[in-house]
Protein backbone atom coordinates (compact mmCIF):
# COMPACT_ATOMS: atom_id res chain seq x y z
CA UNK A 1 0.00 0.00 0.00
CA UNK A 2 1.09 3.67 -0.36
CA UNK A 3 2.78 5.73 2.06
CA UNK A 4 0.67 8.78 2.53
CA UNK A 5 2.77 10.15 5.16
CA UNK A 6 3.94 13.56 4.92
CA UNK A 7 5.83 16.16 6.74
CA UNK A 8 5.03 19.53 7.03
CA UNK A 9 7.75 21.71 8.47
CA UNK A 10 8.11 20.40 12.16
CA UNK A 11 4.79 18.55 11.98
CA UNK A 12 4.37 14.80 10.97
CA UNK A 13 0.94 13.63 9.57
CA UNK A 14 -0.02 10.06 8.58
CA UNK A 15 -1.81 11.33 6.00
CA UNK A 16 -2.08 15.04 4.28
CA UNK A 17 -6.07 15.30 4.93
CA UNK A 18 -7.06 17.44 7.69
CA UNK A 19 -10.08 19.03 8.44
CA UNK A 20 -10.89 23.04 8.36
CA UNK A 21 -11.86 24.81 11.04
CA UNK A 22 -15.01 25.82 11.37
CA UNK A 23 -16.49 22.61 9.27
CA UNK A 24 -15.90 19.98 11.62
CA UNK A 25 -17.03 21.85 15.58
CA UNK A 26 -14.68 20.14 18.14
CA UNK A 27 -14.88 16.30 15.95
CA UNK A 28 -17.18 14.70 18.33
CA UNK A 29 -19.81 16.18 16.14
CA UNK A 30 -18.50 13.89 13.45
CA UNK A 31 -17.20 11.02 15.24
CA UNK A 32 -20.22 9.00 14.53
CA UNK A 33 -19.17 9.56 10.28
CA UNK A 34 -15.58 9.21 10.75
CA UNK A 35 -12.74 7.38 12.79
CA UNK A 36 -11.13 10.20 13.69
CA UNK A 37 -8.31 8.95 14.34
CA UNK A 38 -7.79 7.86 10.57
CA UNK A 39 -7.84 11.93 9.53
CA UNK A 40 -4.34 13.86 8.78
CA UNK A 41 -5.13 16.36 11.78
CA UNK A 42 -8.47 17.76 13.10
CA UNK A 43 -8.58 21.71 13.16
CA UNK A 44 -11.32 23.04 15.04
CA UNK A 45 -13.77 25.89 15.36
CA UNK A 46 -11.52 29.04 15.93
CA UNK A 47 -11.39 29.97 19.86
CA UNK A 48 -10.80 33.46 21.56
CA UNK A 49 -10.16 34.19 24.57
CA UNK A 50 -13.52 34.87 25.90
CA UNK A 51 -16.95 33.35 24.17
CA UNK A 52 -18.31 34.70 21.70
CA UNK A 53 -22.11 34.61 20.70
CA UNK A 54 -21.10 35.53 17.01
CA UNK A 55 -22.85 37.65 14.35
CA UNK A 56 -27.11 37.83 14.20
CA UNK A 57 -28.87 35.17 12.16
CA UNK A 58 -29.00 33.98 9.36
CA UNK A 59 -25.80 33.22 9.53
CA UNK A 60 -25.34 30.39 6.69
CA UNK A 61 -26.79 30.70 2.94
CA UNK A 62 -26.44 27.99 -0.06
CA UNK A 63 -26.17 28.97 -3.21
CA UNK A 64 -25.43 27.55 -6.68
CA UNK A 65 -21.76 29.37 -6.09
CA UNK A 66 -21.34 27.31 -3.43
CA UNK A 67 -22.10 28.43 1.58
CA UNK A 68 -21.91 31.88 2.41
CA UNK A 69 -21.21 32.39 6.25
CA UNK A 70 -21.42 35.10 8.67
CA UNK A 71 -21.06 32.73 11.99
CA UNK A 72 -18.55 35.80 13.41
CA UNK A 73 -16.93 33.55 15.41
CA UNK A 74 -19.16 32.37 18.02
CA UNK A 75 -16.78 29.59 20.00
CA UNK A 76 -17.03 28.82 23.76
CA UNK A 77 -13.83 30.41 24.70
CA UNK A 78 -10.49 29.36 25.49
CA UNK A 79 -11.30 27.43 29.27
CA UNK A 80 -14.33 25.51 27.77
CA UNK A 81 -12.19 24.47 25.19
CA UNK A 82 -9.52 23.12 27.52
CA UNK A 83 -11.88 21.47 29.97
CA UNK A 84 -14.71 20.39 27.62
CA UNK A 85 -13.75 19.76 24.15
CA UNK A 86 -10.26 18.92 24.33
CA UNK A 87 -10.67 15.70 26.50
CA UNK A 88 -12.67 13.99 23.99
CA UNK A 89 -10.20 14.86 21.53
CA UNK A 90 -6.94 13.86 23.52
CA UNK A 91 -9.00 10.10 24.69
CA UNK A 92 -9.33 10.11 20.36
CA UNK A 93 -5.97 10.27 20.14
CA UNK A 94 -6.35 12.19 16.93
CA UNK A 95 -3.41 15.30 16.30
CA UNK A 96 -5.45 18.39 17.16
CA UNK A 97 -4.91 21.95 15.14
CA UNK A 98 -6.44 25.17 17.28
CA UNK A 99 -7.24 28.29 15.15
CA UNK A 100 -7.01 30.76 17.26
CA UNK A 101 -8.55 34.27 16.61
CA UNK A 102 -7.87 37.44 18.91
CA UNK A 103 -9.34 40.88 18.41
CA UNK A 104 -6.25 42.69 19.50
CA UNK A 105 -2.41 41.24 19.34
CA UNK A 106 -2.73 40.46 22.97
CA UNK A 107 -5.27 38.25 22.61
CA UNK A 108 -3.62 36.17 19.99
CA UNK A 109 -0.52 36.49 23.02
CA UNK A 110 -2.49 35.31 25.65
CA UNK A 111 -3.89 32.16 23.70
CA UNK A 112 -0.73 31.06 22.67
CA UNK A 113 0.64 31.05 26.00
CA UNK A 114 -1.89 29.11 27.38
CA UNK A 115 -2.25 26.28 24.75
CA UNK A 116 1.66 25.90 24.78
CA UNK A 117 2.44 22.24 26.38
CA UNK A 118 -1.37 21.02 25.88
CA UNK A 119 -1.34 17.22 25.26
CA UNK A 120 -2.82 16.37 21.49
CA UNK A 121 -1.91 19.75 20.19
CA UNK A 122 0.54 19.63 17.47
CA UNK A 123 0.18 23.03 15.76
CA UNK A 124 -1.31 26.30 16.18
CA UNK A 125 -3.63 28.21 13.32
CA UNK A 126 -3.35 31.83 13.39
CA UNK A 127 -6.59 32.81 12.30
CA UNK A 128 -5.56 36.17 10.34
CA UNK A 129 -8.02 35.73 7.41
CA UNK A 130 -11.62 35.89 8.92
CA UNK A 131 -13.83 38.18 6.83
CA UNK A 132 -16.62 38.31 9.32
CA UNK A 133 -15.65 40.76 12.04
CA UNK A 134 -15.43 44.18 13.00
CA UNK A 135 -11.92 44.03 14.52
CA UNK A 136 -8.81 41.20 14.31
CA UNK A 137 -9.57 38.21 11.32
CA UNK A 138 -8.85 40.17 7.85
CA UNK A 139 -7.74 43.58 9.43
CA UNK A 140 -5.01 41.80 10.54
CA UNK A 141 -3.94 39.75 7.59
CA UNK A 142 -4.43 42.07 4.55
CA UNK A 143 -1.78 44.65 6.18
CA UNK A 144 1.87 43.01 5.71
CA UNK A 145 3.18 44.89 9.03
CA UNK A 146 0.16 43.92 11.08
CA UNK A 147 0.32 40.48 10.11
CA UNK A 148 4.08 40.40 11.13
CA UNK A 149 3.27 41.55 14.58
CA UNK A 150 0.65 39.15 15.02
CA UNK A 151 2.71 35.84 14.15
CA UNK A 152 5.69 37.50 15.88
CA UNK A 153 3.90 37.93 19.12
CA UNK A 154 2.84 34.33 18.91
CA UNK A 155 5.54 32.61 17.93
CA UNK A 156 7.09 34.51 21.05
CA UNK A 157 4.87 32.93 23.43
CA UNK A 158 4.61 28.81 21.98
CA UNK A 159 6.70 26.09 21.68
CA UNK A 160 4.17 25.25 19.09
CA UNK A 161 4.33 24.53 15.21
CA UNK A 162 2.80 27.79 13.83
CA UNK A 163 0.40 27.67 10.48
CA UNK A 164 -1.02 31.10 9.61
CA UNK A 165 -4.37 31.17 7.58
CA UNK A 166 -4.42 33.80 5.01
CA UNK A 167 -7.29 35.58 2.70
CA UNK A 168 -7.38 35.65 -0.99
CA UNK A 169 -8.87 39.00 -0.52
CA UNK A 170 -5.51 41.30 -0.40
CA UNK A 171 -3.31 42.99 -3.17
CA UNK A 172 -0.55 40.19 -3.18
CA UNK A 173 -1.32 37.41 -1.17
CA UNK A 174 2.61 36.40 -1.92
CA UNK A 175 3.71 39.40 -0.52
CA UNK A 176 1.30 38.71 3.37
CA UNK A 177 3.52 35.43 2.76
CA UNK A 178 6.65 36.23 3.02
CA UNK A 179 6.00 38.70 6.04
CA UNK A 180 4.39 36.25 7.74
CA UNK A 181 7.45 33.49 6.97
CA UNK A 182 9.97 36.67 8.10
CA UNK A 183 8.21 36.69 11.39
CA UNK A 184 8.62 33.18 12.09
CA UNK A 185 6.11 31.28 10.61
CA UNK A 186 6.08 27.62 10.18
CA UNK A 187 3.20 26.49 7.68
CA UNK A 188 1.05 28.58 5.85
CA UNK A 189 -2.52 27.50 4.90
CA UNK A 190 -4.68 29.18 2.15
CA UNK A 191 -7.30 30.19 1.96
CA UNK A 192 -10.26 31.28 3.86
CA UNK A 193 -13.95 32.52 2.79
CA UNK A 194 -14.08 35.27 0.05
CA UNK A 195 -16.17 38.08 1.06
CA UNK A 196 -19.62 37.85 -0.65
CA UNK A 197 -23.33 38.55 -0.10
CA UNK A 198 -26.76 36.83 -1.55
CA UNK A 199 -30.06 38.77 -1.63
CA UNK A 200 -33.45 38.04 -1.63
CA UNK A 201 -35.38 39.24 -4.40
CA UNK A 202 -38.86 38.92 -3.22
CA UNK A 203 -38.78 40.78 0.70
CA UNK A 204 -35.90 42.70 -0.81
CA UNK A 205 -33.59 41.73 2.08
CA UNK A 206 -29.47 40.50 2.38
CA UNK A 207 -30.11 36.99 2.94
CA UNK A 208 -27.59 37.39 5.53
CA UNK A 209 -27.96 38.69 9.04
CA UNK A 210 -24.29 40.67 9.10
CA UNK A 211 -25.41 41.50 4.73
CA UNK A 212 -21.85 39.96 4.02
CA UNK A 213 -20.36 36.85 4.48
CA UNK A 214 -17.30 34.56 3.44
CA UNK A 215 -17.98 32.34 0.38
CA UNK A 216 -16.81 28.90 0.03
CA UNK A 217 -17.00 25.30 -1.51
CA UNK A 218 -16.53 24.86 -5.53
CA UNK A 219 -16.55 28.47 -6.22
CA UNK A 220 -13.19 29.46 -4.91
CA UNK A 221 -11.25 26.07 -5.68
CA UNK A 222 -9.51 27.61 -8.55
CA UNK A 223 -8.71 31.15 -6.54
CA UNK A 224 -7.42 29.09 -3.58
CA UNK A 225 -5.41 26.70 -6.23
CA UNK A 226 -4.23 29.94 -7.88
CA UNK A 227 -2.80 31.61 -4.43
CA UNK A 228 -1.23 27.87 -3.41
CA UNK A 229 0.35 27.88 -6.66
CA UNK A 230 1.73 31.62 -5.91
CA UNK A 231 2.27 31.17 -2.21
CA UNK A 232 4.59 28.09 -2.88
CA UNK A 233 6.64 30.36 -4.87
CA UNK A 234 6.85 33.00 -2.66
CA UNK A 235 8.30 31.26 0.68
CA UNK A 236 10.63 28.48 1.72
CA UNK A 237 7.74 27.18 4.36
CA UNK A 238 5.44 24.65 3.47
CA UNK A 239 2.00 25.84 2.11
CA UNK A 240 -1.02 23.75 3.36
CA UNK A 241 -4.22 23.99 0.29
CA UNK A 242 -7.59 24.62 1.67
CA UNK A 243 -10.55 25.98 -0.79
CA UNK A 244 -13.44 23.93 -2.15
CA UNK A 245 -12.30 20.28 -2.07
CA UNK A 246 -14.47 17.89 -2.01
CA UNK A 247 -12.90 14.70 -3.77
CA UNK A 248 -9.63 12.79 -3.97
CA UNK A 249 -9.03 14.74 -7.27
CA UNK A 250 -9.74 18.44 -6.09
CA UNK A 251 -7.05 17.35 -3.46
CA UNK A 252 -4.46 15.83 -5.22
CA UNK A 253 -4.75 18.90 -8.10
CA UNK A 254 -3.69 21.17 -4.69
CA UNK A 255 -0.79 18.51 -3.85
CA UNK A 256 0.39 18.60 -7.65
CA UNK A 257 0.62 22.25 -7.36
CA UNK A 258 2.59 21.99 -4.05
CA UNK A 259 0.92 21.63 -1.21
CA UNK A 260 2.29 19.20 1.48
CA UNK A 261 -1.15 18.83 2.99
CA UNK A 262 -4.65 19.78 2.26
CA UNK A 263 -7.91 20.90 4.55
CA UNK A 264 -11.25 20.03 4.01
CA UNK A 265 -13.91 22.54 4.36
CA UNK A 266 -17.77 23.31 3.07
CA UNK A 267 -17.95 19.52 1.39
CA UNK A 268 -18.20 17.95 5.48
CA UNK A 269 -21.69 20.08 5.84
CA UNK A 270 -23.19 17.55 2.98
CA UNK A 271 -21.05 15.01 3.17
CA UNK A 272 -19.82 14.06 6.64
CA UNK A 273 -17.50 11.10 5.59
CA UNK A 274 -16.03 13.22 2.86
CA UNK A 275 -12.44 13.46 4.47
CA UNK A 276 -12.38 9.80 4.68
CA UNK A 277 -12.97 9.69 1.38
CA UNK A 278 -10.82 12.06 -0.15
CA UNK A 279 -7.83 9.83 2.36
CA UNK A 280 -8.96 6.36 0.73
CA UNK A 281 -9.17 8.15 -2.77
CA UNK A 282 -5.49 9.54 -3.00
CA UNK A 283 -4.07 6.23 -2.06
CA UNK A 284 -6.06 4.45 -4.65
CA UNK A 285 -4.98 7.26 -7.36
CA UNK A 286 -1.72 6.90 -6.26
CA UNK A 287 -1.45 3.03 -6.41
CA UNK A 288 -2.93 3.07 -9.82
CA UNK A 289 -0.60 5.19 -10.93
CA UNK A 290 2.48 3.38 -9.78
CA UNK A 291 3.35 6.21 -7.00
CA UNK A 292 5.01 4.45 -4.25
CA UNK A 293 4.89 7.40 -1.75
CA UNK A 294 2.68 10.38 -1.57
CA UNK A 295 6.07 12.36 -1.49
CA UNK A 296 6.74 11.37 -5.09
CA UNK A 297 3.88 13.31 -6.32
CA UNK A 298 3.87 16.06 -4.29
CA UNK A 299 5.07 19.57 -5.91
CA UNK A 300 5.43 17.59 -9.82
CA UNK A 301 3.38 19.96 -11.53
CA UNK A 302 4.80 20.26 -15.31
CA UNK A 303 5.27 23.85 -16.17
CA UNK A 304 6.27 24.14 -19.37
CA UNK A 305 9.85 25.76 -19.93
O1 LIG B 1 -15.52 32.10 6.72
C1 LIG B 1 -15.15 32.17 7.88
N1 LIG B 1 -16.06 32.16 8.86
N2 LIG B 1 -13.83 32.29 8.16
C2 LIG B 1 -13.37 32.45 9.41
O2 LIG B 1 -12.19 32.58 9.60
C3 LIG B 1 -14.29 32.46 10.54
C4 LIG B 1 -15.68 32.05 10.23
C5 LIG B 1 -16.67 32.76 11.12
O3 LIG B 1 -16.80 32.33 12.26
O4 LIG B 1 -17.28 33.76 10.70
Amino acid sequence: SVDLSVTVGPIRLQNPVMVASGTFGYGREFADFVPLEKLGAVIVKGISLTPRPGNPPPRIVETTAGLINSIGLENVGVEVFLKEKLPYLQKRSVPVIVNIFGERVEEYRELAEILDNQEGIIALEVNISCPNVSAGGLHFGADPESAAKVIETVKENTSLPVMVKLSPQVTSIALIARAVEEAGADIISCINTIPAMAVDIYTRKPRLGNVVGGLSGPAIKPIALRCVFEVVRAVKIPVVGVGGIATPEDALEFLLVGARAVQVGSVNFTNPRASLEIIEGIARFLSENNFATIEEYIGTLQLSE
